[in-house]
């Protein structure tokens, strides 16, 4: 199992619990849409699985690990397992789009010359060829997103979580993401897939998680 969550909530105010009594189990290879309406807890949901937030009740066990074992020197490591696409991107906006893309590949100890053909191949990739030298505030919010994108899977990760990564692009754009997300969960990549636009769920036949008002709605089991 790569990642599970066991009766988990969560409350960033005493009185109101975001997330009530989460149980979902995701398996290795798969691609999953997380849905619901705005404020239902998507973003929450990935927040606990990346770290920055802990369950007030229940466990989340990640890569095998009951993540409220882990030891401060382990976070590093099991942070490169995952590859994470945030919402509202956060690029460095005083690095270039090229530059954005190698930061993880130069946290874990490479130098910039050595990966820039690698990083120009991703950008072309996702359909950015020519624009490594633009910094963020030269890119259009569509581009941006590709940008976070390809710093996301730069690094191979086991798990790709992506919170609304084609919530900013026209349909047309935001088709060929998809078929990006797509081809990469077919190179192995498990994809946790957070939109609120019900076209590209029922477009896709891909199993869901639904919340509603921080309680998931349709298990896996009924969608298989
Ligand atoms: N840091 C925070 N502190 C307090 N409340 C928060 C915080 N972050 C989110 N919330 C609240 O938690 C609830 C769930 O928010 P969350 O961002 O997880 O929803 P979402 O499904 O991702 O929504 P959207 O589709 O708009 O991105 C909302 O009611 C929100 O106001
Ligand atoms: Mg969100």
């Amino acid at each position: 199992m790569l990642l599970s969550f066991e009766h988990v909530s969560l409350r960033y105010d005493p009185h109101v619990a975001v997330l009530s009594d989460i149980n979902l189990a995701l398996v290795s290879g798969m691609f999953y849409f997380l849905t619901g309406a705005s404020g239902a807890g998507k973003s929450s949901l990935m927040r606990l699985i990346y770290q920055v937030e802990k369950p007030n009740v229940g466990r989340v066990v990640l890569f095998d690990r009951d993540t409220s074992t882990l030891l401060p020197h382990e976070f590093p490591a099991l942070r490169r397992r995952l590859g994470i696409v945030y919402q509202d991107f956060r690029l460095i906006q005083h690095l270039t789009a090229l530059e954005n893309v190698a930061l993880p590949l130069c946290v874990a100890g490479a130098h910039t010359s050595d990966v820039r053909d690698h990083v120009s191949e991703l950008l072309a990739w996702v359909g950015l060829g020519g624009r490594e030298n633009a910094f963020p505030c030269e890119l259009s919010g569509g581009e941006q997103q590709r940008v976070a994108i390809a710093r996301a899977i730069v690094n191979k990760p086991k798990l790709l979580l992506a919170d609304e990564p084609t919530g900013n692009v026209d349909e047309m754009s935001s088709k060929k993401l998809m078929h990006l997300f797509l081809e990469l969960n077919k190179m192995g990549t498990t994809v946790l897939f957070a939109t609120h636009q019900q076209d590209l769920v029922q477009k896709y036949a891909k199993p869901v998680l639904r919340l509603k008002k921080g309680r998931l709605v349709t298990s896996l089991a009924e969608v298989a």
